[in-house]
């Protein structure tokens, strides 16, 4: 049995940081909304509790509350900002609104030796920590010391040893508290005695488990896009259950240069997986044929893809599964204190209705994973580095980096750009700093002179962004050396194109593709 630290999660922007430190540390975890808290805990039996921080205030009678019974298990619990205040609170200590915000980095200083600060700050140390808070705690629950103080956080660390309950006014999970990964350490491995046992290669053998007992002897589809996501879920399936897996790739002709080939080579080849190719490329240009609206893009190469997906589905014959390579930040739900409905910016579900369409149930061994991880996981079951490394692909693929009408012609041009730049990337050895680069093929013509005469092409905008998780971005600093370079190939090699522009636009405000 994985033994379990819970999350509860009261909506702060960094709650899924302090997952990601506990399980690079070996300590499997879950983040659960703080709605859904008591029912996990009636199914479930984690070894230590935290409570996240929150962008509400406990000063409102309305704010969110952990469920009473989260002190009542004889556990060890850790507090972090709203958790900490939160925690004072809802045992007897009082939180005020403050006057001072105090936000960005403090410095704080320990008071006294504590088993959550082991081994790296003693009484009197000072150290760097990142704050982010309005109200304060100015009165304690009854059992609990002051155990570190900042400027302007007289309770910047408490502690009842006792009951093994801990706050913290300072956000741990950061990377601007740099010794916060060992506080963390302290609570779950010394405080709470959990086992750091969580690995790959332990997931990969219980998840094998998991599937068998699933599917037993049914039969799974899986449509693989040539991601990271749906391969790895693919070959850990098959390593689960053989050939009651088919694989199947639809080839939607919005591929980048020489994917779909690979992905056949790697899965039939290399892994044997049966694996049906469907050539699909006309069906797709025929339905966005005049069609420019992004939305509209999306919408049509989601039907298309799933009348192709069922139709050869059905040939396969009996299929109970469908297989996704749903990551746990999908899963998350993310809570939300408006109520409202959230604007759609982009809408990133490629196949949904899928399933229920066609009655099938969902196999998705990845659901507790972070992309991170899957690489990992990838890693682990011998896919090829280059290959795990990836940068993330849009399911609607080169149809939404050709703003306006796509035509065959585009594509190949679009297609031949791309090689170079990544082509550069790769030789600059940035492709592992870059979270994605690709070309965007503007539906612009511009004037230019190649040789003695005069050209009227179109005009091709490389991006490339750093991001951890894809919800924010900045764009990559590249050298103007190394973009001249990009821009000369890019014209030279590639006919149709004869102006080259680089995108600085952060998101927010942007997006990272165009469309
Ligand atoms: P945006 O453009 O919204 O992209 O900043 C964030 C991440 O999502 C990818 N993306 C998509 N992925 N279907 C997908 O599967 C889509 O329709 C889609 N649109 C954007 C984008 O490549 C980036 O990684």
């Amino acid at each position: 049995m994985t033994q379990t630290v819970l999350i509860i999660d009261f909506g702060s922007q960094v709650t899924q940081l302090i997952a990601r430190r506990l399980r690079e540390q070996g300590v499997y975890c879950e983040i659960v909304p703080f709605q859904s808290a008591d029912a996990f805990l009636a199914k479930n039996k984690p070894q230590a509790i935290i409570l996240s921080g929150s962008p509400a205030s406990v000063t409102e009678i309305e704010g969110p509350r952990a469920p009473q019974k989260v002190f009542e298990l004889d556990l060890p619990v850790l507090g972090i900002c709203y958790g900490e205040q939160l925690m004072c609170e809802q045992l007897g200590g009082k939180v005020e609104a403050g006057h001072h915000r105090e936000f960005g980095r403090a410095t704080l200083e320990v008071k006294e030796d504590n088993a959550l600060f082991e081994g790296f700050w003693d009484k009197g140390a000072r150290d760097e920590v990142w704050m982010s808070h309005g109200d304060k705690v100015t009165k304690l629950p009854p059992g609990f010391r002051v155990i570190a103080v900042s400027d302007n956080a007289p309770f910047a660390a408490i502690a009842d040893d006792k009951r093994r309950f801990y706050g913290v006014q300072f956000h741990p999970e950061v990377a601007h508290t740099p010794r916060g990964g060992n506080l963390l350490k302290n609570f779950t491995q010394n405080i709470a005695r959990i086992r750091p046992d969580w690995t790959m290669q332990s997931f990969r053998h219980s998840m094998i488990q998991k599937i068998r007992a699933q599917v037993g002897k049914g039969h799974v589809v899986c449509g693989l896009s040539g991601g990271v996501d749906s391969s790895v879920a693919a070959v850990l399936i098959h390593e689960a259950i053989g050939d009651q897996l088919t694989c199947i790739f639809v080839d939607t002709g919005l591929m980048r240069q020489g994917e779909g080939e690979e992905v056949v080579k790697l899965f039939r080849d290399h892994y044997n997986i049966p694996l049906v190719h469907v050539q699909a490329q006309d069906l797709f240009l025929d339905r966005l044929a005049g069609v420019s609206d992004p939305e509209t893009k999306r919408k049509r190469i989601g039907a298309a893809f799933i009348e192709v997906f069922e139709a050869e589905a059905k040939k396969v014959g009996h299929v109970e599964f469908l297989a996704q390579g749903t990551l746990y930040p999908d899963v998350i739900e993310s809570v939300s204190f408006t109520g409202g409905p959230s604007v759609t910016i982009k809408s990133h579900h490629n196949v949904g209705g899928l399933p229920e369409r066609m009655n099938l149930k969902l196999v998705e061994p990845l659901r507790e994973l972070f992309k991170d991880e899957v690489r990992a996981l990838g890693r682990e079951l011998g896919l090829p580095p280059a290959f795990v490394g990836r940068h993330p692909f849009p399911g609607p693929g080169l149809a939404i980096r050709v703003p306006g009408e796509i035509t065959r012609e585009k594509l190949d041009i679009l297609r031949k750009a791309d090689v170079v730049y990544l082509d550069e990337i790769r030789k600059a050895g940035l492709y592992d700093q870059i979270w994605q680069a690709f070309a965007v093929l503007l539906p612009v013509r511009t004037v230019g002179v190649m040789g003695d005469g005069r050209s009227y092409d179109f005009v091709c905008a490389l991006r490339a962004v750093t991001s951890t998780d894809g919800m924010t971005a900045d764009s990559y600093p590249f050298e103007h050396a190394f973009l001249a370079r990009v821009a000369t190939r890019i014209i030279n090699e590639v006919k149709g194109i004869n102006r080259v522009v680089y995108d600085v636009t952060s998101k927010p405000p942007g997006t990272i593709e165009w469309e």
